[in-house]
């Protein structure tokens, strides 16, 4: 029902109590139903004024019932002349309240549609950006890019062969252990994990790619760590592999000094500190000097070395004729460091409070 439309109430039944049912009675509450009726279909001043013509003109239905008047009992005549005269009244108030209605809807809409107001300021709309981990992997592959490394993959759901064995991890090895991986049930046979590095990729890359090779890998790993600060249970790690035949640990050292020139400015420097890794001989951490806040320190972010004769051979490649320098950096160390970010949970919880600083 549109608002302010008032609706006919039929004055009937309590004139009928007195009066019994003269057919005039009900007539003029049929006028009134139908009066009421009408007027809340009527939606434009020409069908309003037609409708008024109608019913309340000179030549109108109330008027006419007003002539008939003269043809009821007469002790009947005063109440249904008043009848007819509140009718007249109830119609009057109604006819006010559909122009008015009609009227409001009208201004809302405008000429031709909805209002605008067009000094109201717009809108702003947020600019998007790309996540603050997505533009450091972007920048990190540009750079090895430039350096002459293609980009390999890999998937994250991985087997034994690959995230293990291939990479000189044999069996009952505790980096194994069902405590330091999530495991994922076996399928044909194949036990299944997430990830832990992106050295899979090395062995992938091996598998499928003819020697010599220069690529490098970025990727999720997962680990079943307890999220804090520095730890989260799924991260990212950028791996480098190159295998020629003739290489050495001084290449390795150039490769990573190159990027950290590049990537961190040019008094950015690397240091290898001796380790142990079971896929790489020698094996080293390694640590870049970068710029933090106007002072430059030492970061560890990762690990490098020269790819372990056992991993050449179980891939069916000749340790003899075949040399390999790999590296494998974590991303999220890098962004965190190089950009002042204390919680390594920020990164993911996408609070775009935190995200839109970068
Ligand atoms: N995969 C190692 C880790 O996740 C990092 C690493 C060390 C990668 C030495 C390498 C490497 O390629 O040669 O801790």
């Amino acid at each position: 029902m549109p608002s302010g439309v008032i609706l006919w109430q039929p004055f009937s039944r309590s004139l009928n109590l007195i009066t019994g049912s003269h057919p005039l009675t009900e007539g003029i509450d049929e006028l009134g139903r139908s009066a009421e009726s009408e007027l809340a279909t009527a939606t434009s001043v020409a069908e309003i004024e037609k409708w008024r013509t109608q019913y309340l003109g000179a030549n109108g239905k109330l008027k006419a019932f007003m002539l008939r008047l003269k043809d009821a009992p007469g002790d009947e005549k005063p109440m249904l002349g008043r009848r007819l005269n509140e009718l007249k009244s109830q119609l009057e108030i109604s006819l006010e309240a559909r122009k008015s209605t009609l009227a409001q809807a009208r201004s809302s809409q405008g000429p031709s549609g909805p209002s605008i107001d067009v000094t109201e300021p717009g809108t702003m709309l947020g600019k998007g950006r790309r996540h603050i981990l997505s533009r450091t992997i972007d920048e990190i592959i540009d750079v090895f890019g430039q350096m002459g490394f293609a980009v390999a993959d890999g998937p994250e759901v991985e087997d034994e062969w690959h995230n293990f064995t291939a990479l000189n991890i044999p069996e009952g090895h505790p980096a194994r252990d069902a405590t330091d991986n999530f495991y994922m049930g076996e399928q044909s046979g194949v036990k299944r994990l997430l990830r832990t590095q992106t050295s899979t990729v090395q062995i992938r890359a091996m598998e499928t790619q003819s020697l010599p090779l220069k690529v490098v890998a970025v990727g999720r790993v997962y680990r079943p760590d307890t999220h804090d600060a520095t730890h989260f249970s799924m991260f990212h790690q950028i791996e480098g592999l190159c295998v020629e035949r003739d290489l050495s640990l001084v290449d390795l050292k150039t490769a990573l000094l190159q990027f950290a020139h590049a990537y961190f400015g040019k008094d950015a420097e690397v240091r290898m500190r001796p380790s142990f890794f079971p896929f790489t001989e020698p094996s080293a951490e390694v640590d870049m000097k970068m710029c933090i806040r106007g002072q430059w320190q030492w970061v560890e972010i990762g690990g490098c070395g020269m790819v372990d004769p056992n991993v050449f051979t179980a891939l069916g490649i000749d340790p003899e004729v075949w040399r390999g320098y790999a590296f494998g950096l974590g991303i999220e160390r890098i962004a965190m460091r190089r950009y002042g970010i204390s919680d390594i949970r920020w990164l993911f919880e996408n609070d775009v409070r935190f995200l839109r600083q970068f």
